[in-house]
């Protein structure tokens, strides 16, 4: 969710009325993406390298955290949402933890859909740190380190418990990842918006969902067209692919 601090600027507002404009676009996004029967959502919030921005924009980005979790408590709970937080939870403060745990207890029967909250989160972390639970359990003698393959290492990070994403959508502008879901975007479709995350509708949701329809994923393997015709697989010239 990128582009609020841009979009304030263009208004010649402070970039905490940028973040402040970017809850309501998860408002929006949350409630379609429940109506469109999307499984799982995981928002990049606030990453492990945006505690280095400026002590008062942190403050307000974690007021409007606190915020959003107590206005939309109701909804959460009753649309059947599932809401669980990834990331170095440790470093919230507690008046977020406050609303934060309550709310990732009271709904975790549910199974409608699952809302992951990406906070202080970083891939990079987030794999180092799967790597160093691997590495006590053989340290105990509690795991073959012959037994760790993709599998076992895909089973300790949290951003995966809901699956490898499908679809990765960066919004305002840029075409890279940031440190999001790292492991996770393998084969993930990427698709990039200029539209800044304020301005982020429905309808530009759309859109890139329909643009993921059209694409044909492959994950390493060749074409449906070139599996019906075994000559293909031999010839063709794109490896890797
Ligand atoms: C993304 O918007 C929101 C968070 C990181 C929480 P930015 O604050 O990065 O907005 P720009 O990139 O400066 O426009
Ligand atoms: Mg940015």
């Amino acid at each position: 969710m990128d582009g609020n601090g841009r979009w304030a600027e263009m208004r010649g507002q402070p970039r905490e009325a940028g973040h402040k404009a970017g809850s309501a676009a998860v408002r929006r996004i949350v409630r379609i993406s429940r109506r469109l029967g999307i499984d799982a959502l995981t928002l990049y919030a606030f990453s492990e390298q945006n505690w280095g921005r400026p002590p008062g924009e942190v403050d307000a980005l974690m007021g409007l955290l606190h915020e959003y979790l107590l206005s939309e408590r109701d909804e959460i709970l009753e649309n059947g949402i599932r809401l669980v937080a990834i990331g170095d939870l440790s470093r919230l403060p507690p008046f977020v933890r406050e609303v934060l745990d309550p709310l990732r207890d009271a709904s975790k029967i549910n199974g409608r859909m699952t809302l992951a909250l990406a906070l202080s989160y970083g891939g990079r972390e987030e794999i180092a740190r799967a790597a160093q639970d691997l590495a006590k359990d053989v340290a105990q003698g509690r795991l073959d380190p012959n037994a760790i393959d993709v599998e076992a290492l895909a089973a300790r990070l949290p951003s995966l418990s809901v699956g490898d994403p499908d679809l990765i959508i960066r919004t305002g502008g840029e075409q890279r990842l940031s440190n999001f879901l790292l492991f996770g975007a393998a084969y993930a479709e990427l698709a990039f918006s200029d539209v800044l995350w304020p301005d982020y509708t429905e309808n530009d949701l759309f859109e890139a969902i329909a643009c993921y329809q059209k694409r044909e994923r492959r994950f390493g393997n060749v074409g449906k067209g070139a599996l019906s015709n075994p000559e293909a697989i031999v010839t063709s010239p794109i490896m890797g692919a």
